[in-house]
């Protein structure tokens, strides 16, 4: 049908895309799999994600995106596609442009099409031949059984070895020079610097990477007793991207119907040791932090993800980075949790010195995510003092952000106006503007022109939102010189923002959004233009000049205030003295 699962192709080009999104009728897409009614310019639905009686799910087709005020789903046509038919991004947009008739134009430049067919067979060849050759060498098997593994787990693993010697693999397949291209690119060997090739893996024990379909698409080599480094992985390939997969999830799926929780450790060994317990619900990262894309894959499994990580300052860290990642999934219903273990202590180690049953017992002790997230900020802060309790609210501000509008949202907000000692109110006029989450209708806008304290962050929250909802009428604004000098939160996104919609004035708000899909920025886009927009398209580009405007102004205040701290120092040099005077003469200008 498709040749997409057969190769991979280069990039699709941006602009298709934009293309696509534009083209695409998202009420129809969505319309196709959900019941839509119309309700005033928005199309309404009982919510598809999450289960529901009265209908939060709102499709707009305006901004071509849906948003559900009860769960916080939301995202774009090729969004929607992606979570409700379960697809990777590039196979959605293969099914919205078969949809709409058009082909998949791929951006070829970056790298030439790569078969990856032969890949998959010659990893799946090599995991054989390591299994076979753990037979044959009793040192390996005797270091497995020291590490206390069963047969039975190194079977269901396909736990291997690779032998000493620079050509033992390579020697398994023929010579013939296509072979060892797919050799190569499978990483499997390296290229000699006076030509020729080695094999990778020697003298190591090997753990197969499964992808979620149970092919082998890398490897993972022990290193045994002492050495550097410890672990070996496969490089990146056409087949293996370590930023997706997860050692043990093929595994944890197969050994169980139904996943209630997933459990996320550091080290191969802790899953292949936790499972020959009985604890099979366990993932690994391969030796990188957890990423968003790796969340996807878990939640596409399970309600609930914990975390496990060393008690010592670099599990900390980890778990701190996980957090961080975890926000912007952070769906009602959705639930995520740590796990700490003492200090010099893995996982592996603990069950085999305490037992699946002690271990599992651990789970009861698992922090949940608002509390590890207010226990570390509360350290970091005096609670006592009300300068303490300010800085902890600022702190919590911009992780709050990254939550999709719901419920939990709503919920942490709440919570940290309790632990600051607020009331909800008086929290959002101290943190400058207000939380977003679901919107009440009617609710008043932030004032347009908020003093030099207080509200500065929302200006540049404003432009960029009306830009957002209304591309195409501010692609005539252009950037005034006078914003790369403001110092201020997100100028940088919104200048960028002002050129993207000035160099493709069709764009629409979807559009944008694709084009921030695998930027950090994407999540607090996505969670501004699900607010509420009170601005029509008449008005949009008069907003946009009038916000910037003032957001210069604001810039030039603060530039003001310092220089007077500077003034009353007598620290001015003489440039910024003849900065001081024109600044103190705008000022005299104002009315
Ligand atoms: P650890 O150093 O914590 O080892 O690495 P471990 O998992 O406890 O291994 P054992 O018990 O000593 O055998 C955790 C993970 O970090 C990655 C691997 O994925 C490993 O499982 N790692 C570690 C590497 O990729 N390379 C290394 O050299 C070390
Ligand atoms: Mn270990």
């Amino acid at each position: 049908m498709t040749n997409r699962r057969h190769t991979v192709a280069g990039r699709i080009p941006q602009d298709f895309i934009d293309d696509l999104i534009q083209r695409a009728d998202i009420v129809e897409i969505i319309g196709a799999r959900v019941n839509l009614k119309k309700a005033g310019r928005e199309y309404k639905a009982p919510c598809p994600f999450h289960n529901e009686k009265t209908p939060s799910f709102t499709v707009s087709p305006q901004k071509g995106f849906y948003h559900c005020f009860g769960c916080g789903a939301h995202g774009t046509a090729l969004g929607f596609l992606m979570e409700f038919d379960r697809l990777e991004f590039p196979e959605a947009v293969e099914d919205l442009a078969q949809t709409l008739g058009l082909a998949v134009p791929r951006d070829d430049s970056a790298g030439e099409r790569t078969p990856i067919t032969p890949i998959y067979e010659v990893l799946s060849r090599a995991a054989g031949i390591y299994s076979r050759a753990l037979k044959e060498h009793p040192p390996a098997i005797d270091y497995l059984k020291s590490r206390g593994l069963r047969g039975e787990t190194v079977r269901l693993f396909g736990i291997g070895y690779a032998p000493g010697g620079w050509d033992y693999l390579l020697h398994q397949f023929d010579d013939r020079q296509e072979t060892q291209l797919n050799l190569k690119s499978a990483g499997l060997i390296a290229e000699r610097d006076r030509g020729g090739y080695y094999d990778r893996f020697r003298e190591r024990v090997i753990f197969p990477i499964r992808d979620s379909r149970g092919r082998v698409v890398g490897f993972g080599g022990r290193i045994i007793g002492a050495g550097e480094p410890k672990y070996l992985n496969s490089p990146e390939t056409p087949a293996f991207h370590k930023g997706r997969e997860l050692y043990g999830f093929f595994e944890a799926r197969q050994a169980n119907r139904k996943l209630e929780n997933i459990l996320v450790v550091e080290g191969y060994m802790d899953v292949v040791s936790l499972a020959g317990h009985g604890v099979t619900h366990v993932v690994a990262t391969l030796g990188t932090a957890t990423t968003p894309e790796h969340l996807r894959r878990l939640f596409r499994a399970t309600q609930g993800i914990v975390f496990c990580f060393d008690g010592d300052r670099a599990g900390r860290e980890a778990a701190w980075r996980a957090l961080q990642t975890s926000l912007p999934e952070m769906r009602d219903g959705r639930q995520v949790r740590f796990l700490f273990l003492p200090d010099g202590e893995d996982p592996d180690s603990l069950v085999r010195q305490e037992g699946a049953d002690a271990f599992t017992a651990r789970f009861q002790e698992t922090l949940p995510l608002s509390d590890y997230l207010f226990r570390e900020l509360e350290q970091q802060t005096d609670m006592s003092s009300l300068d303490g309790r300010a800085r902890l609210a600022e702190l919590a501000r911009p992780l709050i952000d990254l939550l999709p509008a719901g419920i939990y949202r709503e919920l942490l907000t709440t919570r940290l106006a309790e632990i600051v000692g607020m009331g909800r109110d008086t929290l959002k006029q101290v943190m400058g503007s207000q939380p977003a989450g679901p919107r009440t209708p009617g609710r008043a806008r932030p004032p347009r022109n908020p003093g030099i304290r207080g509200g500065r962050p929302s200006l540049v929250r404003q432009a960029i939102r009306v830009i957002l909802n209304h591309p195409a009428a501010c692609a005539k604004v252009r950037p005034p010189p006078e914003l790369e000098h403001v110092e201020q939160r997100g100028i940088t996104l919104l200048t960028e923002l002002l050129v993207m919609v000035a160099n493709r004035p069709t764009i629409g708000p979807a559009g944008l959004l694709e084009r921030f899909r695998e930027r950090p920025e994407g999540p607090h886009l996505e969670a501004l233009l699900t607010e509420e927009n009170l601005i029509s398209a008449d008005g949009a580009a008069a907003e946009l000049i009038d916000n910037l405007e003032a957001i210069i102004n604001s810039g030039d205040q603060q530039r003001f205030a310092a220089l007077v701290d500077k003034f009353n120092a007598n620290q001015l040099s003489p440039d910024e003295r003849e900065e001081f005077r024109q600044l103190q003469q705008n000022e005299a200008d104002q009315p």
